[in-house]
């Protein structure tokens, strides 16, 4: 019986994996799989990256690779060099090690094992690494995905919410994430999964550790992400707290608002904003207060 780890959204929090890697070591394991975003949103994307690339675990390249080398290589309008909006991602590229930076760049979009365990495993989805495939995406939409790939099983992250989906065409598991899940519960999430022999169904486990996260949020302190980050570091260390999304939800929310998105802008967002519920049913309710 194969029984395989995969683990995804680390998101630069190192005591997340290493609480990982100790239950991935009780947990009799065959092979361990990573499925992207080691880096970005947290402070410690290259301490994260020395640890799989040690480990030696396959991974695949999520959008915060490409974000990283997007900055790194200057691919990006030439004022995201210099507002304030970017320079949480401005430190974490800047973070970033020449070997971090080697490794992310090598990533693949996809990783399929071996005929033996005949998944694929994808960041996001199998058309884009920023295409997220959670309890919101339709069974029409997982059923295209399925017939779109040779597997009848597909694994991913992205979204930070762990779900299963069990349709005609085969699985698709999302693991959820290591270092910063948005499902409400704060501890690092990933799945382990497994079959019974090459002709049963995948089924999955999914798992929760507790790890060091005051000492990780010390570190925003210390390492200077919180202060020199400004109002984007703020938020994603809110995120780690709340173990809910508030960043890309300010955003929009400040666009939709046409505010600029400053530390004034998002006292008033967080008054506001319920990270409970959808962020498009909170912009409905703003655009039609009396629906
Ligand atoms: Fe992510
Ligand atoms: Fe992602």
């Amino acid at each position: 019986m194969n029984r395989i780890a995969i683990l995804a959204d680390i998101h630069g929090n190192a005591p997340a994996l290493d609480a990982i890697v100790e239950d991935i070591e009780g947990s009799n394991i065959d092979e361990v799989l990573v499925g992207g975003d080691l880096v970005g949103r947290g402070p410690q994307g290259t301490a994260v990256v020395e640890r799989v690339r040690a480990r030696g675990w396959p991974s695949v390249r999520g959008n915060h690779e490409d974000y990283a080398l997007n900055f790194i290589h200057k691919r990006v309008p030439d004022e995201w060099l210099e507002e304030d909006i970017w320079a949480a991602s401005r430190w974490m590229a800047n973070e970033l090690n020449a070997d971090a930076v080697e490794y992310i760049d090598a990533l693949p979009f996809s990783f399929a094992p071996s005929v033996d365990l005949p998944f694929l495993l994808v960041h996001g989805s199998p058309i884009r690494n920023n295409d997220g495939i959670g309890p919101w995406t339709s069974d029409d939409k997982c059923e295209q995905h399925l017939e779109s790939v040779h597997e009848d099983a597909i694994v991913c992250g992205h979204t930070h919410r762990p779900h299963f989906r069990k349709l005609n065409a085969g699985v698709i598991v999302n693991v959820g994430s290591v270092g910063l899940p948005f499902n409400g519960d704060w501890r690092a999430q990933y799945a382990i999964l497994h079959r019974d022999n090459a002709q049963s169904p995948w089924q999955a486990e999914f798992r929760q550790v507790e790890y060091d996260r005051e000492g990780f949020l010390d570190t925003y302190e210390s390492s200077g992400f919180l202060r020199e980050g400004l109002v984007t570091s703020y938020l994603l260390k809110l995120e780690v707290e709340t173990a809910r999304p508030h960043l890309v939800p300010f955003l929009r929310w400040a666009q939709n608002q046409s505010m600029e998105p400053t530390f004034a802008s998002m006292d008033v967002f967080l008054d506001w904003y319920d990270p409970t519920l959808p962020l498009k049913t909170l912009l409905e309710r703003l655009e039609n207060p009396g629906s």
